[in-house]
Parts: structure tokens; sequence; C-alpha cells
């Protein structure tokens, strides 16, 4: 397959912006989350066809893993380290085996020097709130990483999963350089107030799952053989009864992909890409075949029918399930208190 001759690079964020490829790689799968852990050296083998490719940003979690996918990159950014843009995220980990949210300011510097470590650098250059601790104003947490980011021990500052009025509260007391949500052809519920807000703000936008998890890109049939162990297992639209009915999406965009010549991942890619230059998609995978298709979807142009055809495929009427195991942890449930009754609640 003819791979596009040099990635594009955009910036994210207009305050200080940081400049990233136009494509990420989203590197949960390497790690225990999706499944068992892949073998690390075809991992770091990944990482550096990824470089070589001109596919520089990528994208981790603390949690992923947990923590061993930061310890993964840190290995395979060794020599390399001045290629790349590396995004990881704190504020999800696991406390008595639940799933805590932490925004508090003690955890965020704590966790922030636990990555550093684990990513063997010395400065993150986006660090994310990896989702919302509603408990502590958005405010206090986002004092703390504005300090790190005076202290040289991050280089920018992102949300993810963050609703717009938490991303404007945010943004006045530091810019945000970039929000990461979930944005594909069948998870567009971002676009009526978050990307707006962005926009307006002039904050980056980066999508995670452009690929639907990896049902866009290989159907049902790769959804109903993940390990048990798999995260996704847990996850609405991957439910059998949800999965059969949600089989006519993946059916229809097969269809249109065999009538362009090209593949159901890059047809998804290529809708992402036509949202505009301030957004990066961040296709996670672990293989280099997968990998290359995926950059591929540069090359696809599609036109305006073209793109209402394929939305028309997934509506909301045709989608059956949440787009996440846990909605309550999604910019809809990410409002936290404000500064008074913060101080009262204590
Ligand atoms: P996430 O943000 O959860 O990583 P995603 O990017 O929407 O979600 O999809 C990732 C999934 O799509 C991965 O399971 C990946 O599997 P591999 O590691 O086996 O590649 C799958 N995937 C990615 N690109 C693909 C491609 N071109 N063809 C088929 N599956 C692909």
């Amino acid at each position: 397959m003819a791979l596009p001759v040099g990635v594009p690079r955009i910036q994210l964020g207009s305050i200080n912006g940081l400049e990233v490829s136009k494509i990420g790689l989203g590197c949960v799968g390497m790690s225990a989350t999706y499944g068992p852990p892949k073998p690390e050296p075809e991992m770091i083998k990944l990482v550096h066809h990824a470089i070589d490719s001109g596919v520089t940003s990528f994208d981790t979690s603390d949690f992923y893993g947990p923590y061993t996918n930061e310890t993964l990159l840190g290995k395979a950014f060794k020599g390399v380290r001045q290629k790349v843009e590396i995004s990881t995220k704190f504020g999800v980990r696991l406390k008595d085996d639940k799933l805590e949210i932490q925004g508090h300011p003690t955890y965020v510097r704590e966790a922030c020097e636990a990555s550093l470590k684990r990513l063997d650098t010395d400065c993150i250059d986006l660090y994310y709130v990896h989702r919302i601790d509603v408990r502590v104003p958005i405010e206090v947490t986002m004092w703390e990483l504005k300090k790190l980011v005076e202290e040289g021990k991050i280089k920018h500052i992102g949300l993810s999963e963050a609703s717009a009025s938490t991303i404007r509260r945010a943004h006045s007391v530091h810019p945000l350089t970039a929000i990461q949500t979930e944005w594909s052809i069948w998870s567009r519920d971002l676009e009526e107030q978050v990307v707006p807000t962005c926009r307006e703000l002039g904050i980056g936008i980066v999508a995670y799952s452009p690929l639907g998890r990896g049902f866009l890109a290989a159907g049902p049939s790769f959804i109903q053989n993940l390990a048990d162990t798999d995260f996704r297992k847990r996850f609405p639209r991957f439910k059998q009864q949800n999965l059969e009915q949600n089989k006519h999406i993946y059916d229809s965009i097969c269809e249109m992909a065999a009538r362009k010549g090209c593949t159901t991942a890059q047809l998804a890619l290529a809708w992402v890409f036509l949202q505009g230059e301030d957004v990066c998609p961040i296709p996670g995978t672990t293989k280099i075949d997968n990998f290359n298709q995926n950059i591929g979807a540069l090359m696809v142009s599609l036109n305006s029918e073209e793109k209402a055809e394929l939305e028309s495929y997934a509506t909301l009427d045709v989608i059956h399930g949440d787009r996440h195991a846990f909605m309550s942890q999604t910019w809809m449930n990410s409002e936290t208190p404000t500064l008074s009754q913060w101080t009262s609640m204590k």
C-alpha cells in the first residue's frame, strides 16, 4: 500500500500552541487495558515505525495498564525523545479495586512526578486531566497544573471529556491546548457545545476512538472475539443484542468503502479529518499493517455528498447503546463545584 508522503503537521491551541502530526497514535491497546499486553519488542518497533512515518504524537495515560503503558513508551522513546510529542493523563486510578476519579492538587503533583519517571523524561508535552473530578472545583486542579507548567514539568494542559462550561472555567486559569473527547461518525455528542467552545477559545480537539474502538474498522466479529479481560467488553454498544443491531451500520460503511476503493477504517478517519485543521484523531493500533492503513486515510478524500452519505449510516436512531460504559464519567457529567461551594463544603 502506498503511504502518504509526509504526514502534515498541525497546531493544537492558538495560544502558545503545540505542533503535532495531523494523526497521532493511541497506545492503550499495547498494554493490559485492552486484553493481554502485547509483546514489548513489537510495540517498540511499532512506535519507531510511526516516528519514521511522520507520526510523532503519542497518546497514553497512567491508567493504561495501569502504569505499564507509560513505562513501555519511556523505553520506546529512548534516543528519540526530541522527535516526539508525549501526551499523557492523570486522574483515573484504581483504589481498593474500584475506579476513582481524583483531581485534588496533591494528587495532581504526585501523579505528574510518577508519570515523568515512568516516561523517563523531564517534561510532558501535553498533560491531560483524564476525567473530571466533580468533587473538586476545576480551578483548583488547574492551579496545580499551572504551577507544573511554570516549573517546566509539563508544557501544555488539556482536559479529556469536559463540558463546555468546565472548559471555559479551566481556560480562564491557564490556556488549554487541547480537549480530548471521543469523536467519530457514531459518537458525535460533542458537536453541539464542546466543539464550538473549543473553536471560540482557540483550543485544539483530539479525537479519541475515531474507529469506534475498533468496530468501525473491523466490525462486530472483531468485537465478539475480544478477550474477556478487554475493557471494551463492558461497552453498551458491544453487548450482544446491540451489536447485532449495530451490525447494519458497519455493513453500510463496508459497502461504501468498497465503492471508494478504501477500507472502512480509512473512511472513518477521512470523516474525522474533514472536521477541521484543529482536529487530531488518535486511532489506536498494535499492528504495523493497521497503522499503515490508518495513515493512508490522509489520502482518502470525501466530497460533501459522500460525507452526508456516510453520516446517514450512523444517525442517532440507528445506533444502539451508549458510547461509553461509564457515561457518568463523560463530559455530560463534568460540572465541578464553584470555589465558594467548595469552601463551604470543607
Ligand atoms: P481506542 O481509542 O479505544 O484505541 P479506536 O482508535 O477507535 O479506539 O480503535 C482501536 C481499535 O481498532 C484497536 O483495537 C485496533 O486493533 P489492532 O490493535 O488490532 O489494530 C483496531 N484497529 C485500528 N486500526 C485498524 C485497522 N486499520 N483495521 C482494523 N482494526 C484496526
